[in-house]
This record gives C-alpha cells, structure tokens and sequence, in this order.
C-alpha cells in the first residue's frame, strides 16, 4: 500500500489531486483507514505490530504529502511574484492636463503688470445696493448717464453691480480718509445687453484708483502708458480722447496703437491704427467727498477696462462669445501660450 501510495504521489502535479489522493487514502473511507479499523480483530501479538507498521506508513504518506503541499505553495508564491512585477523603467501614462483659461490668464497679466508698480487688489460684493453702484459714484436717481449702464435690479435698492467702481467706493470709505489710496478691483460685473460677438450680459472688468497728493493727469497717462508698454510691448502708444464719465472730470477714452498692425492700418483697427481699451479719468470731487475725502487735500485718478476687450485684442478673437462656450478646441490653444 505505501509503495502505491507513494509512487501515486510521484505523479500528482497539482493541489486538487494532491488532495483528492489524501482523501483515498487517508480519508474517513480510505485504504489505510480500512486497515486500522481491521486492527479489532486481530490478535493481541498482531496488533501493536500492524498498528506500528500503518502508522510508519501514514507518517510517510503525510510527510510525502506536506512536502508536495509546500513545493506548489512555493510555486504559487513565485507564479504570482513573476506576474505582478512591475517594470519600474516604463515611462508613466500622461494625465491629461488642462489650462489656465484665456480670460484668468490676461487677468492675471494685468493683475502682475499693476502689482509691479505697487497696487493692491481690492474685491467685493457683485451683488451690490444702488447707493455704492450709482450714487456714491456722482450718479444720483433719474441721472440720464445711469442709462450707459442697464442694469439687472433685485430690487428698486440692490441690483447685480454693473462695473466694479463700487469697490472703489467702498475702500475709500475703509481707508478713513488716509492716503495713499493704490488699488486694482477685477471681478465679474452685469449689464442688460443683448449677447453678440462683441457684448456679454456679463464681463470681467479691472478698475483702478489712485488717491494722494498731487496726483495729476500726467499720472495717469504716464501709469496707463507703462501698462500697455508691459502688456502689449515696449512699441506700443496711447493716445487720451476726451469723454465723459459722472465719476471722473476731465473723462478721457483712451486708445492704443493697434496690436496687429502697429498702427499702419489693419481691418482689425478698421485702417485707423488705434484700438480702443479703456475709459479714465481724474476722481470727481464729488466722489472723493462721499469717499471720506476732501477734494482739497487730494486727488486721485480712476481707469476702468474689460479683460474680454483686452483677451479679444490681444489674441486677435472676433467673437467674445468664445470665452464661455467652453469649446476645448479653442480653449486648448492657450495651454501653451
Ligand atoms: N466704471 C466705468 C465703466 O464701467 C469705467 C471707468 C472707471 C471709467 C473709472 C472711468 C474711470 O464703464
């Protein structure tokens, strides 16, 4: 029996076998279990006899067993080692990255270009109540001029804020009076307009607001002159046009030479070499009074441009509608830029 058991044994090459042999033998039914229950008839001199020589061969088909059940348990171990190797010297799959969107990115532009000269950033609310939105800002009830701005009213006292001159206002009255005053306000801003290719019912706008003493024209232009100098190269010049804001006196709309064509004449300057890009002009006394400041002391000036505008010019888009269709073919131009 043990010699068929063992020579049984030879050949199993896997545990299910291995175990099925075990059940042959060994089992509650198997061969050797048979002999051991005949033990009780056999006689007193027999048995110890017999009974040793079953248990030497159950010893060895267990020993033999134990040894085949730890070679396929080795085995196992290293099938499954070779198999999750993993080859440290392959290269990495690439995530697919995304980009800083056209807008964010010319925000950020402008944003650096008057952190360099020394401004701050000032933010608030884009919900805002008529009295920072017009009033404050020389533009009383029933003023003709709040028609330049449509505006989308909650109700008859709080409305979406239609530029982001309130920030202005409301860091005047924080400063208590103090100077310098030197801050940029960007933020999202409302009007009721009919979307087309070149207006938004909402846009991004950055205004700036300089306050101190004998702050004057000339600052203005030689501050606005550095800006699109940084922004859009060295060669580029501004002109001043007269205009009219109620928040500023005198008012000036203010042009750069075209960035496409430097000023020669393109369609994008419609042949006239100039491009307009924001409106300016020196604070109204008025509104450094509602400011907390007196008119006579100080002065200030105030700009305020559109980020589509400037993001529109700058890469030579003709529809600001792309800025927020969100068409990964064109906003992925811009990963690399
Ligand atoms: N607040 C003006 C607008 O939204 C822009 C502006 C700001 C003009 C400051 C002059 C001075 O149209």
């Amino acid at each position: 029996l043990r010699d068929e058991v063992l020579q049984v044994l030879e050949q199993v090459n896997d545990p299910q076998q291995l175990n099925d042999v075990r059940v042959k033998y060994l089992g509650k039914k198997g061969a050797l279990t048979e002999v051991l229950r005949g033990m009780g008839s056999l006689s007193a001199e027999e048995r110890p006899v017999i009974g040793q020589v079953a248990n030497d061969v159950r010893s060895a088909i267990e020993a033999v067993i134990e040894a085949k059940q730890q070679q396929f348990q080795q085995q196992e171990t290293e099938r499954r080692l070779q198999q999750e190797t993993i080859d440290v010297t392959l290269p990495g799959r690439r995530l697919p990255a995304g980009a800083v969107h056209p807008l964010s990115k010319v925000q950020q532009e402008i944003e650096d270009v008057f952190i360099g000269m020394g401004y701050s950033i000032a933010e608030g609310p884009e919900v805002e109540t008529d009295y920072y939105n017009f009033e404050a800002l020389n533009l009383p009830k029933d003023h003709p001029a709040r028609d330049m701005q449509d505006s989308f009213y909650i109700t008859e006292d709080i409305l979406m804020r239609t530029h982001t001159s309130p920030v202005q206002v409301r860091t005047m009255k924080a400063m208590n009076g103090k100077t310098p005053v030197k801050i940029i306000c960007p933020g999202r801003v409302y009007r009721r307009d009919d979307d087309d290719a070149t207006h938004s019912f909402q846009f991004n706008q950055i205004e700036g607001l300089v306050i101190g003493k004998n702050i004057r024209m000339s600052d203005l232009k030689g501050t606005l002159l550095q800006f699109v100098q940084e922004l859009f190269g060295k060669q580029t010049q501004i002109r001043l046009r007269p205009s009219f804001f109620p928040f500023t006196e005198p008012s000036a709309e203010v042009d750069v030479t075209c960035v496409q064509c430097g000023g020669h004449g393109c369609r994008m300057c419609k042949q006239s070499g100039w491009l307009e890009i924001l409106g300016c002009g020196m604070v109204h006394p008025r509104v450094l009074e509602m400011g907390g400041y007196d008119p006579n002391e100080v002065s200030g000036f105030a700009f305020g441009l559109g980020v589509e505008r400037i993001a529109l010019l700058k890469y030579g888009i003709d529809d600001i509608r792309a800025f927020y269709t969100n068409d990964l073919r064109f906003l992925s131009q811009f990963a690399r830029m």
